[in-house]
């Protein structure tokens, strides 16, 4: 078996110098300014070691894969009635789209689309103020990362508020079909800011691991969600977390995974390893490109693709 601690500084390194790192999400100037030149790593085994790479202690802004998250909870408020606001289908198309909205009546594909997300985060804010539903999301991803310094990216979540014009047509529109229960600037308000929750990838791949041990942090012994539940968000993880690059995605890493448009991915090997990689240039679908190529390179070289 090849040593996980010298493949992990192999691709931090290689993944420094190579010259195609995509392009960085420019839809707000905040993240705009992000260096196209940083690149973290770090990959927690089921022992609970950790072997990191490049910038893996840099706080970045988690946005989509905050999706995880907030799914999770959700699913712990409502349970399985969940899937009569979204679907668990593959999308195959970007993250923003509207277009299947008006054919399937409001009910977005996945809960990962950002149509999908906003229904997600109207449930956790159901019965609260934003202020307390965001709160909620925020304790939450302290206790899985087991660090209360993780904070929320206010200019962030303030540039995303002044130019999410298609995230607020989104929500309007399955506010149209009764798919909103709340004021839309209210669910539009907790969605940017859990999208700008800042974590470096030690944070992130250490709020994953319940997800690589059937629900449970095998190292503090807390239980998150039941084995069942954690196969399933992991399933759409596969699925959906890639948006329309999800195909690719599974072709070429083999893992479930959820992307973000700030450049983070994080990554479960079922029973072996929580992952998280930060790389800002994005691909065409809006998923991390030198991200997507280290894990490859590592789930390759570790044989850790689940197929
Ligand atoms: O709502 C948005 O557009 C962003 N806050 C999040 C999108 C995102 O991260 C898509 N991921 N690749």
């Amino acid at each position: 078996m090849p040593d996980l601690k010298t493949v992990v500084a192999e691709i931090a390194a290689e993944m420094k110098e190579r010259p195609d790192r995509g392009e960085v999400a420019k839809y707000i100037p905040e993240l705009a300014r992000v260096d196209p030149n940083a690149f973290g790593i770090a990959v927690i085994d089921a022992e609970g070691k950790v072997f990191t790479g490049g910038d893996a202690d840099t706080p970045f802004s988690i946005q989509s894969v905050s999706k995880v998250f907030t799914l999770t909870l959700a699913l712990g408020k409502v349970g399985d009635r969940l899937w009569r606001r979204v679907g668990k289908e593959p999308s195959g198309s970007p993250f923003n789209s509207i277009v299947q909205l008006e054919r399937e009546q409001g009910v977005p594909r996945n809960p990962f689309i950002n149509a999908g997300a906003l229904a997600v985060t109207d449930v956790i804010l159901s019965g609260h103020q934003p202020r307390e539903a965001l709160g909620e999301i925020l304790r939450f991803m302290q206790f899985l990362a087991d660090d209360v310094s993780i904070s929320i990216d206010h200019g962030i979540a303030g540039s995303e508020q002044r130019w999410g014009f298609r995230n607020a047509a989104l929500a309007n529109y399955m506010r149209s079909f009764g798919n909103l229960e709340n004021p839309v600037d209210f669910t539009l308000g907790v969605y940017f800011h859990h999208c700008a929750i800042a974590m470096s990838c030690i944070q992130l791949a250490t709020a994953g691991r319940f997800l690589a041990h059937g629900g449970r942090n095998p190292t503090t012994g807390h239980s998150v969600v039941s084995l069942d539940r954690a196969r399933r968000i992991n399933a759409l993880m596969l699925t959906c977390g890639h948006y329309d690059g999800s195909g690719e995605f599974a072709y070429r890493v083999g893992l479930p995974g959820k992307s973000g448009v700030g450049g983070g991915i994080l990554a479960i090997v079922p029973d072996k390893a929580s992952i998280a990689v930060w790389a800002p240039g994005l691909d065409a679908a809006g998923n991390s490109h030198l991200g997507r190529i280290a894990l490859e390179i590592l789930t390759r070289r570790m044989g850790w693709s689940i197929f």
